[in-house]
């Protein structure tokens, strides 16, 4: 056993500060969820109930196993958009009849559960997870279809969620549909491409045109019922397999699918005892300092997240700037990278690479643990190889076939952001802290880098240099990239999985784990051609 032993102060000033910050920023991700949760609001919740109908998450939880979790999906999608937080849609990984499976909850509190631009990113990405993870998709359907006004953006590219149904389906990763309310026009082929179909009696109505728009087109009379209503589609079309009487009835039949599929999982079992972390993960709200320049060490945070805290780190002599090593978490063996003084040399590059080479050797999953400013520039760097020995890890991560999981703990930019297996380089899951930072550089650098051409180009053009202006420009560009470069940005625009409280990070990596091996892990056969 190599257990980590903290050097952490948990009496210091330091430690104390970098905790309030830290549940500051707890409570303002709190106060966002809360409009998530909120839905459309009170207006649309109580008109919801008056109807006698649930709301998303109360479907959800009726859904899943008793006392089971539910691994919320991209929470925050929308946030910094003229859309409602939460993107009119949740999505998550939630345990029926024993079996993980994707679940996507229409919030038709919001707009009808019309969908936006970020509803339709936050679905595609959900389909993705399952996808990857070889997870059932259970989608609860009650959606006024297309948000209309933003039609443009969501039309052509939305053909994919339907197209996404049936290439599950041809995977023999099975889809079912639960039809609360209304599934119209594209809607419709939401129950039209899953594999098992559940309409609600007298509120489930699948049409591909509604009675107006038949009327428009064919000049024909009808009503919603004998267009698309729950028994006729359960009686006379054929597209819905059960006819439920309510909402909970039409749960019940759902769960009683999954408990039919005959599911197994093809991944390795966890190791069955397993020990809890030594360190406390109470601990982690006061690791990450308020400036994201003062370093920290990774190991304080592994040693809190990983089982008995114990890590076998390799080459820990080489590289020091990145810290690698072995470990279990919720009994499932991972390698971790973590970078540990910020930036990226090229020993700590080829130190990742062949670390990554041996992960794929033993088909263990990856962690990277983000706090890096990216790699080293510089003459003496650049004639080092610095971009050779950087594109080696770059190669790597994105040749490895071991399922990867990534948190953003501090700050994460640069190509820094894709060695550490960024958003773009498909990590199963990648959540952030609230103390994350990504862009390509930190705000100040950006600021002076773009201040440093624009004067060179007005010497260029034999034309003085307005100091004041550049010192406004400086200052606008400073705040502005500073404010795209949070987490919560980052998150409303679907570049991460969900904003996590750090004590969280163990249970929310163990649950990730769990679901990736519902499919096979195994590590990559060859890379691509490794620059010398
Ligand atoms: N696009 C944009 N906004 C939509 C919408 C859509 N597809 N569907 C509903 N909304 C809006 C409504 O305008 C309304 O906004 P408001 O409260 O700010 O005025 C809000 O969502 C709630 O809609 P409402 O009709 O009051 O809710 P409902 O629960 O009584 O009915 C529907 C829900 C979905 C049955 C109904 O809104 C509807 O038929 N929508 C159009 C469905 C359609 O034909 N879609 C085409 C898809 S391609």
């Amino acid at each position: 056993m190599s257990v980590i032993r903290s050097g952490v102060d948990t009496g210091s000033a330091e430690f104390a500060a970098n905790r309030e910050a830290m549940e500051a920023k707890l409570a303002e991700l709190a106060a966002e969820h809360a409009k998530a949760i909120a839905g459309g609001g009170e207006k649309y919740v109580e008109r919801h109930r008056k109807r006698g109908k649930l709301l998303a998450r109360e479907r959800i939880e009726l859904l899943i196993d008793e006392d089971s979790p539910f691994l919320e999906l991209s929470p925050l999608a929308a946030w910094g958009t003229d859309y409602h937080v939460g993107g009119s849609v949740v999505t998550g990984i939630g345990v029926v009849e024993g079996v993980e499976c994707m679940i996507v909850a229409n919030d038709p509190t919001v707009k009808g559960g019309a969908s936006n631009p970020s509803s339709l990113k936050k679905g595609l990405r959900a389909a993705e997870i399952a996808a990857e993870n070889r997870l059932p998709t259970i989608n609860l359907v009650e959606s006024g279809g297309a948000d209309l006004p933003t039609q443009k953006e969501i039309f052509i590219p939305g053909g994919r969620t339907f197209r996404n149904l049936t290439t599950s389906s041809a995977a023999r990763i099975p889809t079912i549909a639960l039809v609360f309310g209304n599934s119209t026009a594209g809607g419709a082929y939401l129950p039209g491409m899953s594999d098992y179909v559940v309409m609600v009696k007298e509120r489930a109505k699948v049409f591909l045109g509604g009675p107006p728009l038949v009327k428009m087109a064919t000049g024909e009379e009808s009503d919603d019922e004998s267009l698309g209503g729950a028994e006729m589609h359960a009686r006379t079309s054929g597209l819905a397999d059960y006819l439920a009487h309510d909402e909970q009835d039409a749960i019940r039949i759902g769960r009683s699918i999954v408990k039919r599929l005959n599911w197994h999982k093809q991944g390795p079992s966890p190791k069955p005892d397993y020990a809890e972390p030594v360190l406390d993960a109470q601990d982690l709200l006061g690791i990450v300092p308020t400036d994201l320049k003062i370093p920290f060490d990774p190991r304080e945070v592994i040693g809190r997240i990983v089982d008995g805290s114990d890590f076998d780190e390799f080459k820990p002599l080489y590289g020091t700037s990145l810290v690698t090593g072995w470990a279990n978490l919720h009994g499932y063996p991972i390698g971790i990278l973590a970078n540990a003084q910020g930036v990226l040399f090229s020993e700590e590059s080829q130190k990742a690479t062949q670390f990554i080479q041996l992960a794929n050797q033993t088909d263990t999953p990856l962690l990277f643990l983000h706090n890096t400013t990216g790699y080293m520039v510089g003459k003496e760097y650049e004639q080092g190889g610095i971009i050779k020995h950087g594109a080696m890890m770059i190669n790597a991560v994105s040749n490895s076939k071991v399922p990867h999981l990534s948190v953003l703990m501090g700050a994460s930019y640069g190509a820094g952001h894709y060695g550490m297996c960024g958003r773009a380089y498909g990590p199963r899951f990648l959540f952030a802290w609230p103390s994350a930072k990504s862009a390509v550089m930190g705000p100040a650098q950006l600021a002076g880098v773009l201040s440093i051409v624009a004067r060179q180009a007005a010497a260029g053009r034999g034309q003085p240099y307005d100091e004041d202006a550049d010192a406004a420009m400086r200052a606008m560009v400073e705040q502005q990239i500073e404010a795209e470069s949070l987490p919560m940005f980052l998150s409303g625009m679907l570049y991460d999985d969900g904003i996590i409280d750090p004590r969280d990070t163990r249970t929310v990596l163990g649950l990730c784990l769990s679901a990736i091996h519902n499919g096979p892990i195994r590590g990559a056969e060859g890379f691509g051609v490794f620059r010398m």
